[in-house]
């Protein structure tokens, strides 16, 4: 008996998701051709943009393709003219590649051949419509409007107000946040707030941007730094319409300031006030120049052993731009032996003042140390 009433109800069930399907007027089949652009984007992605018309919003954002001078496209979500999300940046389409969002809920990114090359995957999933939200969200949504999909779950370098990032580990969550100014009515905030396992919630102060900042993110930029970017839509001029509101590795500051970002001087280069001044090398230094590195005749090694006569020659006043240094204390000496006997150990840094030890396996940016400095000490390895 109750056999039978297991076929019933997987009968019903089955015949009850089959029914949840995408209504034919919501469907389409959007073919990437070449067109006019409507505009171009900011210099980040540099490239010309096409609205993506069959999805729209009442608000500054826009589902686009967009294609850089090589004629691939992406297709992503703007805010005016920044990109905020890409859906397949490793994997551009060609010309009459298809943006396809079928009866069966799922929505596809495929090359003129069929090949797919980006998918929701959600097929058969009880999606009834696709809507993009007036906070960026891209989502596809259920009978009862709930959530299948949710661009919001595939953040790339930028993250939206409201856009909870869900690291894993000891931070739970991590959403960036618009609200009006406690003590200013006419400024609004911005925060970053952190849900962490052990803890309640952390609020960090960004910025009080000069408008209302609904229209924040925040980007990773490809340097390291970190950024807040506000948008303001009653601006009439596009050129008053942005304003960075935030940068974590900046000019205006000693810790951190641009000179911790680890590529700001390439390779190897020491840098002051956010400059880079010089190349050290073991005949003494040099100006600095994009071509700097640090040396590279280095001890040969067999086996993640050193092999053959290791030379340091000294800067001082530098630190690492990463300051993880030891939290044990350590003679110079025995901080020396541990980075010849590492393969992978380009020089160590040394505080003369603690006694503390960092092994670098890669330079890149020199800090120059604050105040007179000269008890940081860096020892860069080379061949003699
Ligand atoms: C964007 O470009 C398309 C195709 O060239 C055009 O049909 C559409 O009207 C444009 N949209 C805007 C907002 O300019
Ligand atoms: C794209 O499709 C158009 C119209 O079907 C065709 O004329 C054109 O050659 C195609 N281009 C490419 C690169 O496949
Ligand atoms: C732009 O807006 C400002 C302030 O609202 C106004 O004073 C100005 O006349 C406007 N300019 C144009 C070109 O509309």
């Amino acid at each position: 008996m109750s056999s039978v009433f297991l076929i019933l109800f997987t009968i019903l069930a089955v015949s009850s998701i089959a029914q949840s399907t995408v209504p034919s007027s919501k469907t389409f089949k959007y073919t990437f051709r070449e067109q006019l652009a409507n505009g171009s984007l900011e210099e980040e992605h540099s490239g010309l943009y096409t609205d993506i018309q069959v999805v729209r919003t009442n608000s500054p954002f826009a589902l686009c393709h967009y294609t850089t001078f090589t004629p691939v496209y992406v297709l992503g979500i703007r805010l005016g003219i920044h990109l905020v999300w890409e859906a397949n940046k490793a994997n551009p389409v060609q010309l009459n590649s298809t943006l396809t969002f079928g009866l069966t809920g799922n929505l596809v990114l495929a090359r003129p051949n069929g090949h797919v090359v980006w998918q929701t995957g959600t097929a058969n999933k009880g999606v009834v419509d696709i809507k993009l939200h007036s906070d960026g969200n891209l989502v596809l949504l259920d009978k009862q409007g709930k959530f299948v999909w949710q661009s919001f779950d595939y953040p790339t370098d930028t993250l939206m107000v409201d856009q909870p990032l869900r690291p894993r580990e000891f931070i739970e969550q991590v959403t960036l946040r618009n609200s009006p100014a406690v003590d200013e009515p006419f400024l609004s905030e911005l925060t970053l707030n952190f849900k962490t396992r052990n803890f309640a919630s952390l609020g960090m102060w960004l910025a009080n941007p000069k408008f209302d900042s609904k229209f924040s993110f925040l980007r990773l930029g490809d340097d390291g730094n970190l950024k807040a970017y506000s948008y303001f839509t009653k601006a009439n001029m596009s050129w008053n319409a942005w304003e960075v509101t935030y940068t974590l590795f900046s000019r205006e500051y000693q810790h951190p300031s641009e000179c911790h970002l680890p590529e700001k001087c390439g390779g190897f280069g020491v840098c002051e006030e956010s400059q880079c001044v010089g190349c050290p090398s073991p005949n003494g230094p040099m100006w600095w120049s994009k071509t700097c590195s640090s040396p590279s005749k280095l001890p040969t090694c067999a086996g993640g052993k050193t092999i053959g006569a290791v030379s340091y020659f000294e800067i001082v006043g530098v630190d690492h731009f990463s300051s993880e240094y030891s939290r044990r204390t350590m003679r110079l000496i025995e901080c020396r032996d541990q980075c010849s006997r590492d393969c992978k150990c380009k020089g160590f840094f040394y505080q003369k003042d603690t006694s503390k030890c960092l092994l670098a396996s890669q330079l890149n940016t020199l800090t120059k140390a604050e105040g007179t400095g000269t008890d940081r000490v860096a020892f860069i390895k080379f061949a003699k």
